[in-house]
């Protein structure tokens, strides 16, 4: 078992990675809550799964227990699923002793996240990440919040949870293009501040891959690690917490102008953290290979690591203009230097972008 400790003062919590500790989840959870009433949110396709061990393991452990589930899927991140939870927090009178558990993937973790924020000014939360992308990432930060129907993640809050509890061996389930996705996150991790994490994610591909229990315990154990050390260094995102965007700029875009459809989030910021090591090559703040190197690590993992052809690369520069990322016609970059080390670099033309794309396709595309 890994324990990662977030320190921010008297909000600090544990993340707890273990194989199997799911069917234990109800002890972890009554040591660190008041109240024993507990609404646990998640989605049909997780609950299916797993809803019964956890319900269960929460009443052995003398929790009250309460199922919200909400529809899953980007499309429903919406105030009107925040409300509707709401009125089940009601409806059960949860007062301000109870907890919020969230039971899936980073979707219900943002969702089930604000509601617990703000109903009744904020009540306890705990989160139980199913995917692997919510398990390194979505979790571990305390950035909750929902969508508008003009963009994403534009209502939120920062609430950090009472804990945070990962059992690796729920990624059995999820499918493979989701698990990959995830990894993409892992690598980044690796990128921005941990050569051990990356060369692992370069030379074990294959146990990845497979699921081999302990290199998942391990690559998610870390990226809790570098996420929960540099939100504690900038809890509020007001500067070194962007590094955590690299590969983002170029993978938003990427993701906007294929509408969201042909690339999954890990898949696109892959491209971007390949599209960003080019840029840093070519400006020769890294050395000649590293974008190679990256891209190798990568392909390894079966991501991709350029865009395909009939994606039109003016359209992906348009996006990051569209999305203000050019102020005054500079881009703001996390660049590479080396592997474990990235700089903010605010200088980036549309030009080096463009440059780098084309680069990029005759490199690794297709
Ligand atoms: N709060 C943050 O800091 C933060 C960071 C990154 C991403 N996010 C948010 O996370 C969301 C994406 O999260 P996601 O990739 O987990 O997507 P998701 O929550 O939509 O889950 C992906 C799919 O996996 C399924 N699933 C989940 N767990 C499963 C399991 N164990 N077995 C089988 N199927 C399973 C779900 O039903 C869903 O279809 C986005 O809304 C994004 O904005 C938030
Ligand atoms: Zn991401």
């Amino acid at each position: 078992m890994a324990k990662v400790q977030v320190n921010l003062g008297e909000r600090s919590y544990p993340i707890l990675v273990e194989s199997g500790i799911l069917p234990r989840i109800g002890e972890e959870i009554g040591a660190v809550c008041r109240g024993r009433a507990a609404l646990i949110v998640t989605e049909p396709a997780v609950s299916r799964l797993y809803y019964n061990d956890v319900s269960e393991s929460l009443s052995r452990a003398g929790f009250q227990t309460f199922l919200a589930e909400i529809p899953g899927g980007e499309e429903n991140k919406t105030l009107a699923v925040v409300a509707g939870l709401y009125d089940r927090l009601l409806d059960i009178r949860m007062d301000r002793s109870g907890v919020l558990i969230t039971l899936g993937g980073g979707v219900v973790g943002d969702i089930g996240g604000f509601a617990a924020a703000t109903y009744m000014r904020g009540i306890d939360f705990i989160q139980i990440p199913t995917t692997l992308l919510a398990q390194v990432d979505a979790s571990i930060g305390g950035k909750v919040g929902v969508d508008l129907p003009r963009g994403k993640n534009l209502v939120g809050a920062f609430y950090q949870p009472k804990i945070v509890i990962i059992d690796p061996d729920v990624l059995v389930t999820l499918p493979k293009r989701q698990l990959v996705s995830g990894l993409a996150e892992v690598v980044k991790h690796g990128i921005i501040a941990d050569l051990e994490l990356y060369n692992f994610t370069r030379k074990e591909p294959d146990a990845l891959l497979r699921m081999d229990r302990d290199a998942l315990e391990f690559v998610i154990a870390r990226s809790c690690e570098i996420k929960a050390a540099v939100v504690t260094a900038d809890e509020r995102e007001s500067g070194h917490r962007a590094i955590l965007n690299y590969g983002h700029t170029v993978g938003h875009a990427i993701e906007a102008v294929t509408n969201f459809a042909q690339y999954t989030h890990g898949e696109a910021v892959s491209i971007g953290m390949v599209t960003a090591a080019l840029i840093s090559e070519t400006a020769g703040l890294a050395a000649p290979g590293l974008a190679a190197d990256i891209a190798g690590t990568l392909r390894g993992l079966e991501l991709p690591i350029a865009v395909n052809p009939d994606v039109n690369l003016d359209l992906v520069i348009q996006a990051m203009v569209y999305d203000k990322k050019f102020v005054s016609g500079k881009l703001r970059l996390v660049l590479p230097m080396r592997i474990g080390e990235v700089r903010i670099v605010d200088t980036i033309t549309k030009t080096d972008v463009i440059n780098a794309l084309i680069k990029q396709a005759e490199l690794f595309g297709e």
